[in-house]
């Protein structure tokens, strides 16, 4: 399994900013083939990423879908428009989504199954609203889970979000916190049977270069996705190089 470093810009960087970005971006980490990085932009900004990274190795994608294929939905993006602009990844059930947009677990497994009969690997966040002890964050993330089942676990990623970790202001997740619920999410995935262990499990919530090496080196990191830190290209890049080091995940990794 490759690390897998990815940003969603949320509603920023608009095409023309976009094409500026990812022209600085691009350089920067074209030297990283052992990564799967992935760049989010919205709706508007996606063909400027089609523009600039096809053919680089970086994918691109976008950061909500409706769950139908088209049809009377005024302002919506369905995953047909997505799949035809190239993106390989479509995020859903950010927690701003929940709260801006009432989403909910049920229709972000519609929109999953949208997404991959298009093709594509859904982004899906789970997390936790408030801190809590980890028995009642393991239930919570339980419930957000199971209804994956249906899904296919070949096109999903698992970014794990706990609200109270995201956006300016917010508490940095200890690292080993982080380790010990990639670890619960990864023993519940197992009991799906033996596919769901190869899901790529990944951390968001203030990801930064000065956190990324030691969240990395947890148990169950499988990757990072990361918010405000890497709308500069410079600290994308420098968070996208982080080392792995530790020998016990360069081992692990090596027989995932
Ligand atoms: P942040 O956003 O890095 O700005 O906290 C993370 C996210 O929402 O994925």
């Amino acid at each position: 399994m490759r690390v897998m470093i990815g940003t969603s810009s949320k509603m920023n960087l608009t095409s023309t900013e976009a094409a500026a970005y990812l022209d600085a971006l691009v350089p920067l980490i074209s030297d990283l083939p052992d990564r799967q990085l992935f760049v989010l932009l919205p709706f508007t900004s996606i063909w400027v990423a089609r523009d600039r990274l096809a053919g680089t190795g970086i994918g691109w994608g976008a950061q909500d879908v409706h769950p139908e294929d088209a049809g009377a939905h005024t302002g919506d993006v369905s995953a047909p428009m997505l799949a035809d602009l190239g993106c390989t990844y479509v995020e859903v059930g950010h927690r701003e989504r929940r709260r801006d947009h009432g989403e909910t677990n049920e229709s972000v497994v519609a929109k999953v199954g949208a997404i991959q009969r298009w093709g594509m690997t859904a982004i899906v966040c789970i997390g936790e609203v408030q801190r809590a002890p980890s028995d009642v964050v393991g239930e919570e993330l339980d419930r957000q889970i199971e209804r994956l089942a249906a899904t296919d676990p070949g096109h999903l990623v698992i970014a794990y979000e706990p609200a109270w970790a995201i956006g300016v202001g917010a508490e940095t997740a200890p690292a080993a916190w982080v380790g010990q619920v990639h670890t619960m999410i990864r023993t519940s995935l197992a009991t799906a049977g033996p596919a769901w262990q190869a899901v790529p499990i990944i951390y968001g919530g203030s990801v930064a270069p000065a956190t990324a090496r030691d969240l990395l080196g947890q148990p169950g990191v499988d990757g990072l996705f990361v918010g405000r830190q890497a709308l500069d290209p410079r600290v994308f890049s420098e968070i996208a190089h982080t080392p792995t080091t530790d020998p016990a995940v360069r081992q692990r990794r090596a027989g995932a």
